[in-house]
């Protein structure tokens, strides 16, 4: 069973350079317009928000200049070390999560509108708990916004066999010569952490089960799949 502790020792691995994918002309940036368009269509200026796993903060600081009050958390401290470093003087705070209490997060109940996730939920082991966890900080009819790995898109049907030859094949360290020798580098660690490769189907199973309404996908010929769900008031 994967721990949090496998995924935060991968991620503070990464934080010195992740926030090379956002930037100028960098792979990550539509990131952040995907996030904005979906919050400046449901929510008011100020509305709080909260970035659940925000690693560096480069999402979370496009949505506060765009005037909402985000929030930023993240397991890698190193990442959060880097976040509040880049932003300090943006006003912005960034909160390093306790593995001991996940799924438990240090924020009140019905304290957001909307909580976004940018490629976090792939991460998560007790998925359904964290899902109740974003119910119990959400306002009724609050928004849970997140991308998780597109199951039909052709990359990541790549991904999936490469987990399991890299699982289950005695010659798997050959695939890893072979893709050094052309210089593509394929990261083995990384696919073995990203555990919840879903289809859609399944996404909104368990969005249901959890007491989400599914309000809007995007369109599904990219690698990621945003989905903005509703809470479902209990009222
Ligand atoms: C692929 S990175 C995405 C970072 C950022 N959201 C972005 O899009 O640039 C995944 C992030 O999720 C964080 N993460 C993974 N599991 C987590 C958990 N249980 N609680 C909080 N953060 C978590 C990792 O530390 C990492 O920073």
């Amino acid at each position: 069973m994967l721990s949090e502790k496998k995924v935060q020792f991968f991620f503070d691995a990464s934080a010195t350079r992740w926030s090379d994918n956002y930037g100028h002309t960098r792979k990550m940036n539509y990131r952040v317009d995907q996030f904005l368009n979906a919050l400046k269509s449901r929510l008011r200026a100020n509305d709080a928000v909260l970035d659940f796993g925000c690693g560096t903060g480069e999402v979370t600081g496009s949505i506060a200049a765009a005037g909402f009050a985000i929030t930023g958390c993240d397991l890698s401290s190193e990442m959060i070390k880097k976040a509040n470093t880049k932003y300090q003087s943006a006003g912005l705070n960034f909160l390093a999560l306790q593995e001991d209490f996940l799924p438990r997060l240090p924020f009140l109940s019905k304290k957001f509108r909307a909580i976004i996730s940018s490629s976090v939920f792939e991460y998560l082991p007790a998925l359904d708990e964290y899902f109740l966890e974003m119910k119990r900080l959400l306002l009724d009819d609050g928004y849970l916004i997140f991308t998780v790995p597109n199951s039909k898109h052709p990359i990541r049907k790549i991904e999936k066999i490469l987990f399991y030859l890299n699982r289950y094949c005695f010659f798997s360290w050959l695939f890893e010569q072979a893709f050094q020798i052309t210089k593509r580098r394929i990261d083995f660690n990384y696919l073995e952490i990203s555990i919840n490769r879903f289809s859609t189907n399944e996404w909104l199973r368990r969005l249901a089960a959890n007491g989400f309404d599914m309000e809007e996908i995007s369109a599904t010929k990219t690698p990621l799949l945003l989905i903005v769900a509703k809470n479902r008031s209990t009222l």
